[in-house]
C-alpha cells in the first residue's frame, strides 16, 4: 500500500518541482507528498493532448503544471478560492521557460466556474470540501462550460474500500481542521457512483474506475464526455 510513497518523480514531475524552488520548505514538502499520494499521471492521461483545459480547485497548481508540461499544446488555466495557494502557483508559473508550457492561474473567490468553452475541465480532490447540496451544482456549472465533445475529468477519493476511506477521512480532518492547509466549507465524501449517476442523467457518457492500486487512499476516476 505504501509502495507509491517511495515512487521516484518522473521527468515531468521533476521539472514541476523545479518550478517551486522558491516556495517554502513546508510547501515543497506538501507538493512532494501530494505527488506521492495522488495518481497525477493517471489524471493527466485522461486529458486531451491539446486545447483549453481548466482545473477547478487547483491548489498550489501541481496537477495543472504537470498537465501543462506534458503537452505544451494544452492551454491550462487553474482556479482556486485560496489566495495563498494561488500566490505560490503564480510564482511557480513564472519560472517556466518561454514556450515551455501554457499555464495560467486565477482566483475564483466565489467558486464560480470560468466561462468556456473548455475542451477539458479537471477537478481533483475538491468536491469533498464542498457542501453536498452544492457539489452537483458545481458539476452542472462545469458541464455547461464544456465544449461540444469536451470531457470532465474528476478524481476524488471514494467511500470504498472502507479502510482506505478511513485513512483519507482522517488525513483530510487534519488538513482542514488542524493544520488548516486546505480551505473548504464542508467535509463530505459523496460516493463516486452518485456523481456518475447525476452526470449520466445529464446526458454525458460516463466511465468510473479505481486508480488506487499501490496508494493508501481510495482514489477513483470519473471521466464524463459531453456528447
Ligand atoms: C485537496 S486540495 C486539491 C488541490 C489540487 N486540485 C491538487 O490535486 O493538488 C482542494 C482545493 O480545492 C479548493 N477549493 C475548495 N472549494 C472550492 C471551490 N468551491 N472552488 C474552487 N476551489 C475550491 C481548496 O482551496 C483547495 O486548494
Amino acid at each position: 500500500m505504501i509502495r507509491q510513497l517511495f515512487r521516484q518523480p518522473d521527468r515531468i514531475a521533476r521539472r514541476v518541482f523545479e518550478l517551486y524552488a522558491d516556495a517554502s520548505r513546508a510547501d515543497r514538502l506538501h507538493l512532494r507528498v501530494r505527488w506521492a499520494t495522488c495518481p497525477v499521471p493517471a489524471i493527466d492521461a485522461e486529458v486531451p493532448t491539446h486545447g483549453r483545459v481548466l482545473e477547478v480547485g487547483c491548489g498550489h497548481g501541481l496537477v495543472a503544471a504537470y498537465m501543462a508540461l506534458t503537452c505544451p499544446e494544452r492551454s491550462v488555466v487553474g482556479v482556486d478560492i485560496d489566495a495563498r495557494k494561488l500566490v505560490i502557483a503564480l510564482a511557480a508559473a513564472e519560472h517556466l521557460e518561454p514556450h515551455e508550457a501554457s499555464l495560467q492561474f486565477a482566483s475564483s473567490h466565489d467558486g464560480a466556474v470560468p466561462a468556456g468553452p473548455w475542451d477539458a475541465i479537471v477537478i481533483v480532490d475538491v468536491l469533498y470540501l464542498i457542501d453536498p447540496d452544492l457539489e452537483l451544482a458545481l458539476l452542472d456549472a462545469c458541464v455547461a462550460e464544456l465544449a461540444p465533445g469536451g470531457v470532465l475529468v474528476l478524481k476524488e477519493t471514494d467511500v470504498v474500500p472502507r479502510l482506505k476511506h478511513s485513512i483519507a477521512k482522517a488525513q483530510e480532518l487534519l488538513a482542514t481542521r488542524v493544520v488548516r492547509i486546505t480551505a473548504g466549507d464542508a467535509l463530505s465524501f459523496t460516493p463516486i457512483a452518485e456523481l456518475a449517476e447525476h452526470l449520466t442523467d445529464s446526458g454525458l457518457a460516463v466511465t468510473v474506475r479505481r486508480v488506487d492500486a499501490g496508494y493508501p487512499h481510495p482514489h477513483s476516476m470519473l471521466v464524463a464526455h459531453q456528447r
